[in-house]
C-alpha cells in the first residue's frame, strides 16, 4: 500500500512507536499529523531505548524520510532536544527530517497556561507540554506558526501581541507573575538560525512524493479515545489522532489514502482522568501495570490498566475505517488463569448500542464480559503465530471477531524480533 495512516485505536500508548519502526522498513516517507510531544513513542532497538516525543519514529531507519505535518504542535526546545539526543547516536538527522510551514509554534506561555489550568479544579490530566493552549490559539487565529521563523519582523510583532493579551490574563485572572517578552523573543529568534533549514512546503513535497510513487505512512500519536471529536471529551486532547486527521495534518487528500492500520493493546490502557469501564483498580490492575511496565513515556505517570475492550475498539475501527490490525503486549496476558474481555455495556439492565462519548454515560455503563482461560505461559520468545499456545490464538481470535478486526501483526515484545505476522 503506498499511502497508509496508523492510528492508535485505544486511549494511546498502544505501541505505535514500535511498530511504526517494524512497518517503516517499507515505506520511504513517515510523517506525524497530530500531537506534540506529548506523545512518547517508545523504540527498542538491541539494548538502546529510544523516546520519540515529536520526530517521527521513522528517523530510526537511516533510508526513511521523516516529516512533521501542519497539524502538529511543536516545541522547538522539545525538538531541539530530540535532534541533539539522535545525533549524539550516530543518527543522522539532516536531510531527513522536515517539518511543515504552517505547522504551529508552542510557546512557554502554553505550557505555563496548561500546568496553571492543571492546577485547578477542572483538571483533565493532561502531559503539561502546552498543547491545549496552542491548538486554543491555532483556532483563535492567533497562532505562532514555523513559516512565521523566516520573518524576523514579523515574528517578533506577533510575539509581542500574544504576549501582551497573555500577560493580562496571567496577572488579572491567575495572579501571575508576567512573562519576559524581551527574553521570549531572543529565545525564539535563536531557534529560527537552527529551524530554517528543516522547513519544507509539506502539502506539495509529500502530493509530488506520491505522484513518483513513493509510499508514505501517516503516524498517529495518541489514540482515537483521545480524539477532541470522537473521544471521550473533555478527557481528551486537544487534536484529532483519528485516520481523518491524516488528511488535514498533512495536506493529503482523503482519495489519496490507501489503507488505515490500527494500533490495539491486547489489554486497555489510560493516562489522565476519565472515564474507563474495564478500568481494574484491584491487585489484577496492579499486575498489569507491574508486568506490562504501564508508565507514561513522557510523564511516567503510571497507567491505568483493565481488560480489552472490544466494544470500544469496534467502535474506533468504525470511525477510523481501520483495515488492518496490529495487536500489542500480548505476551503481558501471560500469567493470568483467566483473561477477561468486555463484548458490550449495559446501563439499567439494558443493552447499549453504540458506544457512549459522551461522559457522563460512559461512566455509568455496566461492561457484559466474557472470561477466557489464560495460557500461563511465556510467549515474549515466540517467533511465529505457529508457536503460540492454543489459547493464545483463541485468545486473538475472540477479541478480533468481538472487535470487528483482523490482526495481521502480533507483538510480543519490544524488540524488533519479537514482532511476526499472523497466518
Ligand atoms: P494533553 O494532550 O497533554 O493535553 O493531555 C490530554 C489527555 O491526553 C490526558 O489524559 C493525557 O494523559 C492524554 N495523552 C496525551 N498524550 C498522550 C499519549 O501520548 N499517550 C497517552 N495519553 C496521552
Ligand atoms: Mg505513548
Amino acid at each position: 500500500m503506498s499511502v497508509s495512516v496508523l492510528v492508535g485505536s485505544q486511549w494511546g500508548d498502544e505501541g505505535k512507536g514500535k511498530i511504526v519502526d517494524i512497518l517503516s522498513e517499507n515505506y520511504d516517507i513517515v510523517t506525524r499529523y497530530q500531537g506534540g510531544a506529548n506523545a512518547g513513542h517508545t523504540v527498542e532497538i538491541g539494548d538502546k531505548k529510544y523516546i520519540l516525543h515529536l520526530i517521527p519514529s521513522g528517523i530510526l531507519r537511516e533510508n526513511v524520510i521523516c516529516v512533521i505535518g501542519n497539524g502538529v504542535v511543536i516545541d522547538p526546545t522539545a525538538l531541539l532536544d530530540e535532534i541533539a539526543l539522535l545525533e549524539k547516536n550516530n543518527i543522522k538527522v539532516d536531510g531527513r527530517l522536515f517539518i511543515s510551514h504552517n505547522a504551529h509554534l508552542i510557546m512557554p506561555y502554553h505550557k505555563l497556561l496548561d500546568s496553571i489550568s492543571e492546577s485547578g479544579e477542572n483538571k483533565i490530566g493532561t502531559t503539561g507540554r502546552g498543547i491545549g493552549p496552542c491548538y486554543i490559539d491555532k483556532y483563535a487565529r492567533k497562532g505562532i506558526k514555523i513559516v512565521d521563523l523566516l520573518n524576523r519582523k514579523v515574528l517578533e510583532e506577533k510575539i509581542r501581541e500574544n504576549i501582551k493579551e497573555k500577560n493580562i490574563l496571567l496577572k488579572k485572572i491567575y495572579d501571575h507573575e508576567e512573562l519576559d517578552v524581551e527574553e521570549i523573543i531572543r529565545q525564539y529568534l535563536e531557534f529560527d538560525k537552527t529551524i530554517d533549514k528543516y522547513i519544507k512546503d509539506v502539502p506539495f513535497y509529500l502530493n509530488n512524493a506520491i505522484d513518483e510513487g513513493k509510499s508514505i505512512l501517516l503516524e498517529g500519536a495518541q489514540g482515537a479515545l483521545l480524539d477532541v471529536d470522537h473521544g471521550t471529551y473533555p478527557y481528551v486532547t486537544s487534536s484529532s489522532p483519528t485516520s481523518g486527521g491524516a488528511c488535514t495534518g498533512t495536506g493529503i487528500p482523503p482519495t489519496r489514502i490507501d489503507s488505515v492500520i490500527g494500533i490495539v493493546k491486547a489489554y486497555t490502557t489510560r493516562v489522565g482522568l476519565g472515564p474507563f469501564p474495564t478500568e481494574l483498580t484491584d491487585e489484577e490492575g496492579e499486575k498489569l501495570r507491574k508486568v506490562g511496565a504501564e508508565y507514561g513515556a513522557t510523564t511516567g505517570r503510571p497507567r491505568r490498566c483493565g481488560w480489552f475492550d472490544a466494544f470500544l475498539v469496534r467502535y474506533s475501527a468504525m470511525i477510523n475505517g481501520i483495515n488492518t490490525c496490529a495487536v500489542t503486549k500480548l505476551d503481558v496476558l501471560g500469567s493470568f488463569d483467566k483473561i477477561k474481555v468486555c463484548i458490550g455495556y449495559e446501563k439499567n439492565g439494558k443493552k447499549i448500542k453504540s458506544f457512549p462519548t459522551d461522559v457522563e454515560r460512559l461512566s455509568t455503563v455496566t461492561p457484559v464480559y466474557e472470561t477466557l482461560p489464560g495460557w500461563n505461559k511465556d510467549i515474549s520468545n515466540c517467533l511465529s503465530y505457529s508457536e503460540l499456545p492454543t489459547e493464545t490464538k483463541d485468545y486473538l481470535s475472540f477479541i478480533s471477531k468481538q472487535a470487528g478486526i483482523t490482526f495481521n501483526i502480533i507483538s510480543v515484545g519490544p524488540k524488533r524480533k519479537q514482532t511476526f505476522y499472523a497466518d
